[in-house]
């Protein structure tokens, strides 16, 4: 039997026996009475194990150790007048693993740094598990976002030849110890992909409306609460639809992913509004309920001059590459919630933006939301061979690694957008954690790989 199962159906199993298996959370001991707080991993609330100096194999149960798995049989009573609605009588209490007494998770609250050197426990603290069952939710809402609307799934290969955002930040996939890659694996200089983005244009040009899922990887060496070497991305991609478009299926998938979690995950929710982030739940249902303000890069840069002594990089100017302080301050404190800028200057991103009319600025769009900063990139992508190898040739970029991505523009090419949203951020953001080191279950960041 499962808690999760008990719990929605009290009345019917109450005075019932059960056998139950999971972990100990707490067990207390007192002259008449004792109580263990039990989690069998099917629900975020713990179950109450009462037991008495007459069960039988009391002894052995009152020194049950904190983390020890343990088979329960007893029964069932509603307390509809107590703190938690049921718990269970036993009368019987069998170990099945013990946890030695370094146990690291005793009842004292541990710091986020701790809990990171001991990725191999930490599930069963209540942050963790309430975030990693968050992940296992928000990545059903996504799926079930894009699978409602029509998209098709489509995995990307994480070894690639190509580096899809051209900013250099690969990690090599090697068998050897030198560098000579012809003699290598597979004859060629292979990476990590930084984003499935390339590869699923193709697919774009084929089922119209797709999406990849899958873990991406980025040897940016900068050590922020908000990189990760090692993350997880969704990268749709539309036919026949424009930065206009694009936002719009943004926006929808933001809000229905909101409104998903707070459905499938409201103990969870709940717990993050209590302990992590006291406005948690407030804050993303005013989001799912508000329109997102768009605003162009250029309009921006004006609401930072204005006010440039507040920010360590004062120096701002049209053209510069907006930083983590200055994405918060449009978001936080010009918008007041979540807003798409627009048309970057074309120097800053990525070569397969499409050129605005005006020659200085991309159909970019990037969502910036508070706490968080920047959630999605995205674009209208260049759909003119003439415009697009232009700007490779000027750019300098290798060419030949990437023919069969400017084919596509030959072979029945369109008008079409996409964008990547980091996962790990937006689980950031619906839970108010603030470091990506804690919504990950084994992060990946500079100078930290445990096991
Ligand atoms: O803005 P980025 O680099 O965009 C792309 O990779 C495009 N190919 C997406 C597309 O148009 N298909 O990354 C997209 C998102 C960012 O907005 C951010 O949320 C997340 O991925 N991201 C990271 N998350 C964690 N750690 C990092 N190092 C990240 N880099 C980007
Ligand atoms: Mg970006």
């Amino acid at each position: 039997m499962l808690v999760k199962k008990l719990k929605e159906k009290i009345s019917e199993y109450d005075g019932k026996p059960v056998t139950l298996q999971g972990w100990v959370r707490t067990n207390r001991n007192s002259k008449n009475i004792s109580f263990i707080e039990f989690n069998d991993g099917s629900c975020f609330s713990n179950l109450q194990i009462v037991y008495s100096p007459e069960m039988e194999g009391y002894e052995q149960a009152s020194k049950i150790t904190t983390g020890s798995a343990i088979e329960v049989k007893g029964t069932v009573h509603a307390t509809p007048e107590a703190k938690q609605p049921l718990e269970v009588a036993a009368d019987s209490i069998t170990v099945l693993g013990m946890a030695d007494h370094d146990y690291p998770l005793q009842k004292k609250r541990h710091s986020y740094e701790f809990m990171r050197e001991i990725p191999h426990v930490r599930p069963r603290a209540n942050t963790y598990y309430a975030v990693f069952r968050l992940r296992s939710v928000l990545s059903m809402a996504i799926h079930t976002f894009f699978q409602d609307r029509g998209f098709v799934y489509v995995q990307t290969p994480i070894i690639t030849g190509n580096d899809a955002e051209g900013a250099g930040e690969c990690f090599t996939v090697t068998t050897i110890d030198d560098q000579e890659y012809e003699k290598d694996f597979f004859g060629k200089h292979a990476q990590l992909t930084v984003s499935g983005q390339l590869h699923v244009e193709p697919f774009a040009l084929t089922y119209r409306n797709v999406y990849t899922f899958g873990p991406t990887f980025r040897a940016e060496n900068s050590n922020t609460t908000r990189h990760a070497a090692e993350f997880w991305m969704i990268e749709p991609e539309l036919a026949f639809a424009d930065l206009s478009d694009n936002m719009d299926v943004i926006e929808d998938m933001i809000k229905y992913c909101i409104r998903y979690v707070l459905e499938h995950a409201p103990e969870e929710m709940a717990f993050f509004q209590k302990m992590i982030d006291k406005d948690c739940i407030d804050r993303v249902k005013k989001v799912a309920d508000s329109e997102f303000r768009r605003m162009t890069y250029t309009e921006a840069i004006k609401e930072l001059e204005k006010v440039k002594d507040r920010f360590d990089n004062k120096n701002i100017y049209w053209g510069m590459d907006l930083q983590s302080e200055h994405e918060r301050y449009i978001c936080e404190q010009v918008v007041g919630g979540p807003v798409f800028l627009i048309d970057y200057p074309k120097e800053i991103k990525a070569f397969y933006m499409r050129e605005n009319e005006d020659g200085k600025t991309v159909a970019a769009c990037d969502l910036l939301v508070p706490y968080v900063g920047e959630l999605v990139g995205g674009s209208q992508r260049e759909e003119r061979y003439d415009v697009l190898k232009k700007k490779m040739d000027d750019m300098g970029m290798e060419e030949s690694t990437l023919q069969w991505y400017m084919d596509l523009r030959r072979f029945g090419g369109c008008v079409h957008s996409g964008f990547g949203l980091g996962f790990d951020r937006m689980l950031m953001y619906l839970s108010g954690i603030q470091n990506i080191r804690d919504v990950q279950p084994y992060p990946r960041t500079p100078r930290n790989l445990i096991f």
